[in-house]
C-alpha cells in the first residue's frame, strides 16, 4: 500500500473515485487519490512533496486521451486553476485548466484567429499542450508564445517554446513535468470569417467523427498514412468485443458502448491491431495515453 505524505494532505483532495467519471470513454478502474490544487502554488507545493518523497504521480485533465485500465495507487493531479482567459494585444493567456473548446470559442469573440481548429477538441489546454493537440492541418505549437511549467523537481519555469520541445503529437510536458499556464499569439480577424473555419470544422466532424463515448482517436497516424484508413480498409468498422466497438463512422475511434469492461476495450484493441499489423505491414501505436502503460 502506498505511503501518501501528510504533507500532502493539506492540498484538496478526493478517494477512490472511478475512472469512469474522470475520462471521457467512461471505463477503467479507480483514482486511488485525486488532487485538484487551487492555485499554482498549491501545485508547485503538490510537485515538491511529491519529489521530496520519491513518489510519482500523473497528470489528469478532463480524461478525454486517456485509457486507465486499472487502479491507480499513485496519486493523480488534477488542477483546479479557474478559467480566466487574459488579453494584451494579440496575445491570449489562460491556465492549464481551461477547456479548450471554449478558449477557442472566447478567441473568437475576441475577433483573434489560430485556435479555430481546436474548437472541437473536449480535453483542457493542459492535455492538449502536453499532447500537442492538433486537428484540421492546425496545432498549439503553431500558436504557443509562452508557457509556465513545474519542471520534476517543483521548479517554476516560464520561457518561449524551442525548437525539440514539441512535435507531432508529442511535447517534453511529461514525466513530472506540469504545465501551469500558456500563452498563445494569435491574429486579429473578423469574427465572422472565424466563426466560418469554425462552423466548417464542426461540419467536417460531424459527418466524419462518432458522438459515442470515447477517447477521440486511439492511434497515432503512422507517417503519411491514416490510422483509421487502415482499420477501416481491414474491415474492422463495427467489429465488436462485449460493448466496445469500431465506430461505423470513423476506425481509429473505438466505443463504449455504455457497459464496455476493461477486458473488452482491451481485447478490442489487441484484435484491431493484430488484424493491421498482419495485413497492412503497420504497427499502430497510441495515441492516447495509456496507465498504466502495457502495450
Ligand atoms: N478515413 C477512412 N476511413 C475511416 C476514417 C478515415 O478512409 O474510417 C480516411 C478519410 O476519408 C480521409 C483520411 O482517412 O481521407 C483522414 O481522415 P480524417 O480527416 O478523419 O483525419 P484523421 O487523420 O483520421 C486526424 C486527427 C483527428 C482530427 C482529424 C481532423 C490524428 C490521430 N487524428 O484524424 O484527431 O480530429 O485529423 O483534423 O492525428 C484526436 O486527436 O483524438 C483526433 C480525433
Amino acid at each position: 500500500m502506498l505511503q501518501i505524505p501528510k504533507a500532502l494532505l493539506q492540498i484538496p483532495h478526493q478517494q477512490d473515485i472511478p475512472f469512469a467519471r474522470l475520462t471521457t470513454l467512461g471505463l477503467g478502474g479507480l483514482c486511488r487519490w485525486l488532487f485538484e490544487p487551487v492555485n499554482e502554488q498549491q501545485a508547485q507545493d503538490f510537485v515538491r512533496i511529491c519529489h521530496q518523497a520519491e513518489l510519482p504521480f500523473r497528470v489528469l485533465g478532463a480524461g478525454s486521451n486517456i485509457l486507465a485500465l486499472s487502479d491507480i495507487e499513485e496519486p493523480v493531479l488534477r488542477l483546479n486553476l479557474g478559467s480566466e482567459v487574459v488579453r494584451k494585444g494579440n496575445e491570449i493567456e489562460a491556465t492549464a485548466s481551461h477547456g479548450q473548446i471554449l478558449l477557442a470559442e472566447k478567441a473568437a469573440q475576441m475577433g483573434l484567429s489560430g485556435l479555430e481548429w481546436s474548437s472541437g477538441i473536449p480535453g483542457r489546454m493542459g492535455g492538449a499542450l502536453r499532447m500537442n493537440a492538433g486537428a484540421h492541418g492546425g496545432e498549439w505549437r503553431n500558436v504557443l508564445s509562452r508557457y509556465r511549467f513545474l519542471m520534476p523537481d517543483g521548479e517554476l519555469i516560464e520561457k518561449a517554446p524551442e525548437e525539440g520541445e514539441f512535435s507531432y503529437r508529442w511535447s517534453h510536458l511529461k514525466e513530472g513535468k506540469v504545465l501551469l499556464r500558456a500563452w498563445a499569439n494569435l491574429s486579429p480577424t473578423d469574427e465572422n470569417e472565424i466563426r466560418a473555419r469554425m462552423d466548417a470544422y464542426r461540419q467536417k466532424r460531424l459527418g466524419s467523427q462518432p458522438k459515442g463515448r470515447s477517447a477521440g482517436c486511439i492511434f497515432k497516424n503512422p507517417p503519411g498514412r491514416h490510422a483509421g484508413q487502415l482499420v477501416d480498409e481491414c474491415g474492422l468498422k463495427g467489429l465488436r468485443v462485449g460493448e466496445a466497438m469500431v465506430s461505423l463512422e470513423h476506425g481509429n475511434f473505438l466505443l463504449n458502448l455504455g457497459q464496455a469492461t476493461v477486458a473488452d476495450y482491451q481485447a478490442l484493441i489487441d484484435r484491431v491491431r493484430q488484424t493491421v499489423e498482419k495485413e497492412k505491414g503497420v504497427r499502430l501505436e497510441f495515441e492516447v495515453e495509456v496507465w498504466p502503460t502495457r502495450f
